[in-house]
């Protein structure tokens, strides 16, 4: 299975601190905010991954990424000239996803919580159709928005709904099988002109071809797409952090928990970031494994 990232868009309701700064590289807490995201594609098994940025910052995520190799990966870089709304990461990315399962992240979406690694190695496994999930929020209006019926069946999907159906927003971490780019090429724009990651999530949903999981109460997940919602993220990160001592989103870590690199490697790098509380961390995991 192949992963993307999506790392583009305006992220104009972070004005000012957004408008000279790609959203996706502000900290949250202790780390790039797209750790969080790109660890998720690591633990589902993904070692083959797309970065899709804006033009003006796809550079930065290569300064700040590279390779791969570091991780046992391999990322590669992709721009999204205009930003033309999430399903469109399928069109950009259509050379790489190049028949492939695939998996879409998008690059504020910051998740955490015990259940997490099984969920989505779950999801991952899927043979045919889309798994997405839904998670109980409290102003369901921001989100795609999922509808079920008494026996837990899908009834409906609706984007920013005026008037939710159900408290249970879809976040931004979708699997799909092999049909999914041209389902992205044959969609039209909605009305504020972008390709909804909704719409085409109801394609699959008129195919009877859709599954939504729904994420365990021990996850939190926060979308960052406002300064509020991403300072409490940070607080939530750090809280953790102190409490639990276990790092979330570190992907020297999760390289190393997958198998992608070996001790070795995992202290060659815990050297690199030496004299920070990440290094000492990373250097941590390499001596208790
Ligand atoms: C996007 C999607 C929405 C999803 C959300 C998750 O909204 O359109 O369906 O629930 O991401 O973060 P946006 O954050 O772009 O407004």
């Amino acid at each position: 299975m192949k992963g993307i990232v999506l790392a583009a868009g305006l992220n104009t309701r972070l004005y000012p601190v957004t408008v000279a700064v790609n959203k996706q590289l502000l900290p949250v807490y202790d780390k790039p905010m797209i750790y969080y995201p790109l660890s998720m594609l690591l633990m589902a098994g993904i070692r083959d991954i797309l970065v899709i940025a804006d033009p003006y910052n796809v550079s930065a995520f290569q300064r700040l990424l590279g390779s791969g190799e570091h991780l046992g990966v391999k990322f590669s870089y992709a721009v999204q000239w205009v930003p033309r709304g999430i399903a469109d990461a399928f069109i950009v990315g259509e050379w790489f996803v190049n028949g492939h399962k695939s998996a879409l992240v998008l690059g504020d979406n910051v998740f955490f919580g015990p259940s997490l690694e099984a969920a989505i190695k779950q999801a991952s496994a899927l043979e045919q159709g889309a798994v997405v999930f839904g998670y109980p929020v409290e102003d369901p209006r921001r989100f795609g928005v999922v509808e079920f019926d008494s026996q837990g069946r899908v009834l409906s999907l609706e984007e920013k709904p005026a008037q939710p159906k159900s408290n249970y927003a879809v976040p931004g971490l979708y699997f799909y099988d092999e049909q999914v780019v041209e389902i992205a090429k044959s969609m039209k724009p909605s009305g504020r002109g972008e390709l909804e990651i909704t719409d085409l999530n109801k394609e699959y949903l008129r195919k009877g071809q859709l599954r939504v999981e729904l994420l365990g109460s021990d996850v939190q997940w926060f979308d960052t797409g406002t300064h509020d919602s991403l300072l409490e993220a940070a607080n939530h990160i750090a809280q953790h952090q102190k409490e639990t001592g276990h790092y979330v989103g570190c992907l020297e870590e999760v390289a190393y928990r997958q198998g992608f690199i070996d001790r070795e490697q995992l202290e060659a790098l815990a050297h690199k970031y030496r004299n920070t509380a990440y290094g000492l961390y990373l250097q941590k995991v390499a001596e208790n494994g």
